[in-house]
């Protein structure tokens, strides 16, 4: 299940965002994860199972367009479905409104999950 980030998250949410290959400076992480917290065109979830298992993040563009801009999975738990399954939640939650798009740090697994349908 997605659910929206909240304060109490922020230490998981960093260390689940500091999985992404652009985010393994300290400075840039805390910088992401305030914008996170303040800029309402930036929205993360985390997704939830027994345990908090991955981070989802997007940004509403102008052209009322969203950007997956991050996705992670805590190491143990990939190749189960669960990154999969948060692209689904998110087109779920924002394709009726938005066209959906990956950035440079999320294209390769979002191409995937387009191409073979995961
Ligand atoms: C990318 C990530 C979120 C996938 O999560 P996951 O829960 O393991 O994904 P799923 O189980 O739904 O899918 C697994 C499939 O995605 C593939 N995959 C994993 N990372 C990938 C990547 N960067 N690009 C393309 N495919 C990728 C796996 O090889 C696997 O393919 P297979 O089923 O053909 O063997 C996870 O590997 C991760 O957290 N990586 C580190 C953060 C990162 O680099 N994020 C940006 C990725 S572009």
């Amino acid at each position: 299940m997605l659910i929206r980030y909240k304060k109490s998250f922020e230490k998981i949410a960093m260390g689940l965002l500091s999985f992404m290959p652009d985010e393994k400076d300290v400075r840039k992480l805390t910088h992401t994860i305030k914008e996170y917290e303040t800029n309402p065109d930036w929205q993360l979830f985390l997704w939830k199972e027994e345990e908090l298992l991955g981070a989802i993040g997007v940004r509403i563009d102008d052209e009322n367009k969203v950007v997956i801009q991050h996705i992670t999975v805590n190491p143990s738990y990939r190749n189960q479905g669960v990154g999969k399954k948060m692209i689904d939640a998110i087109y779920t939650q924002y394709s009726q409104d938005y066209v959906i798009c990956a950035n440079e740090n999320t294209e390769g697994f979002v191409k995937k999950c387009n191409e073979v349908g995961l």
